[in-house]
C-alpha cells in the first residue's frame, strides 16, 4: 500500500493518531486553561511564572494548575525554562485571536455535549445531538430559546464570518442600484441594516422563522428604517409556499448551508421566481475546497459536523462543485463570481437560465 504517497514516518503518524484519540480531553485542557485565567496570567509575566505563582494568582491548588499546564506543555500552548512557563505563538492566538476565540466558543458551548451523538445522528438521519438543550427538528427553531451563553456562542460564530464579508459585499450588490432587495434567512437583520444604511431608497425583506425574525423587526425599528422593510415570518422548509416576488436582487447568506441537497435545490426554485427579468440570486457561502488556508477547510470540515450532529442532520458546508450542481438543477446560471470575499467566503450571482 501507498497510504496515497504519504510521507509521514509511521511514529508521525502514530503520534498524530494520539492527538485524535485524546482530542476531546485536551480540548477541555485547553478551554480550562483560557477560561480559568492561566494563559493570560502567563501571558501577562514577560519574564515567565512558576505553577506556585500561578495557583496563588488564582486561588487555584498547584495540582489543578500543574496538570492542566503540563497538558498545554503537550498542546505546545507553553513551554517552559529553568520552572517558569510562557505562552508559545500557539498560545497567543488561543488565548488572543478572535477567530479562534468564536470557533472555540461555539464549540465548547454548541457542540461539545451533543457530539457526543455524532454516529447516531449519522445513522438517523437527525441532529441527535440538539436534545441536550431540548426537543426541536433542528436548531434554527431552537434559537431563540437556548440559554444564553449558547445562544451567544451560536450567534457570535455566525455573524464573526459574515460581519467581515458584508463590507465588501455591498458595493458588488449596489453596482446595479437595486430597488428591492429579498433576504432569505436573514436572521437578526445585520445584512438589511447594512444596505438599508448603505443605500438611501432600497427596500428590503426579510424572511426567516418568527424567532429571529422579531429579533430583525426590533433591530430595523430601533434603526429607525421601519418604512423601507417587511418581514415574513415563515418556515423555509415549506416548500409549497412561495417566495414574495418583484426583486432586483435574491439574498442567501450563509443560508444553503442549512439545508439538505434536495431543499437547496427547491429553496433555489423558489428564490428564482421571486427574480425580476435582470434581477439576480446572490450566493454567499464558504466552500472547503476554496480555501487558501489549511486552517480553514480544516474548521469548515468540523462545522459540516455540527449541522449533522447538532444543527438538522442533513446539511454542510458544501464543496463548491455541489453548489455549482444544485444551481444548474435549479434552472439557474452563474453570471459572476467573487472569491476571497471576507474570511473564506465565495460570492457567486445567479440569473434564471430561462426568463
Ligand atoms: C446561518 S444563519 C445565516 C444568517 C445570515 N444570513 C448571515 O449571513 O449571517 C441561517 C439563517 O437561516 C434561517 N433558517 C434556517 N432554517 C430555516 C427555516 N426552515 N425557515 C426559515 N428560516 C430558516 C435561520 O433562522 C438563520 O437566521
Amino acid at each position: 500500500m501507498d497510504y496515497g504517497n504519504d510521507e509521514k514516518s509511521a511514529v508521525q503518524a502514530r503520534a498524530d493518531a494520539q492527538k485524535i484519540a485524546f482530542g476531546p480531553i485536551m480540548f477541555q485542557a485547553a478551554q480550562s486553561l483560557r477560561s480559568l485565567g492561566i494563559l493570560e496570567n502567563i501571558q501577562d509575566n514577560e519574564n515567565g511564572i512558576t505553577l506556585e505563582e500561578i495557583a496563588n494568582n488564582l486561588h487555584l491548588s498547584v495540582y489543578g494548575i500543574k496538570v492542566l499546564i503540563e497538558a498545554g506543555l503537550s498542546m505546545e500552548l507553553v513551554y517552559e525554562k529553568e520552572d517558569s512557563f510562557f505562552l508559545t505563538k500557539t498560545g497567543w492566538f488561543l488565548l488572543n485571536d478572535e477567530l479562534t476565540s468564536v470557533n472555540m466558543n461555539f464549540t465548547h458551548d454548541v457542540n461539545y455535549l451533543g457530539m457526543f451523538s455524532l454516529e447516531e445522528s449519522v445513522k438517523s438521519g437527525k441532529p441527535e445531538g440538539l436534545k441536550v438543550f431540548g426537543k426541536w427538528d433542528t436548531i434554527y427553531e431552537a434559537l431563540a430559546e437556548l440559554p444564553p451563553t449558547i445562544r451567544k456562542s451560536w450567534f457570535d460564530f455566525d455573524h464573526f464570518y459574515s460581519d467581515v464579508a458584508f463590507p465588501e459585499i455591498l458595493p458588488i450588490i449596489f453596482k446595479f442600484n437595486p430597488k428591492n432587495i429579498l433576504d432569505v434567512g436573514g436572521n437578526t437583520g445585520k445584512f438589511s441594516l447594512k444596505c438599508l444604511e448603505t443605500n438611501s431608497t432600497v427596500n428590503m425583506t426579510v424572511l426567516d422563522l418568527p424567532g429571529q425574525l422579531n429579533e430583525a423587526i426590533q433591530n430595523i425599528q430601533a434603526a429607525g428604517y421601519t418604512n423601507r422593510f417587511t418581514g415574513h415570518p415563515l418556515n423555509l422548509l415549506d416548500h409549497s409556499i412561495p417566495f414574495p416576488e418583484g426583486y432586483d436582487i435574491v439574498w442567501m447568506s450563509q443560508f444553503l448551508d442549512c439545508f439538505s441537497k434536495a431543499d437547496v435545490v427547491e429553496l433555489l426554485k423558489r428564490g428564482k421566481k421571486a427574480l425580476n427579468q435582470n434581477g439576480t440570486l446572490n450566493i454567499l457561502e464558504t466552500y472547503w475546497d476554496k480555501q487558501k488556508f489549511d486552517g480553514s477547510t480544516y474548521s469548515l470540515h468540523a462545522t459540516s459536523l455540527y449541522f449533522t450532529a447538532l444543527a438538522n442532520g442533513c446539511s454542510q458546508m458544501y464543496h463548491y462543485n455541489d453548489m455549482l450542481e444544485m444551481i444548474d438543477q435549479a434552472g439557474l446560471m452563474v453570471v459572476e463570481v467573487h472569491e476571497n470575499i471576507g474570511i473564506s467566503h465565495t460570492l457567486i450571482s445567479c440569473q434564471n437560465k430561462h426568463p
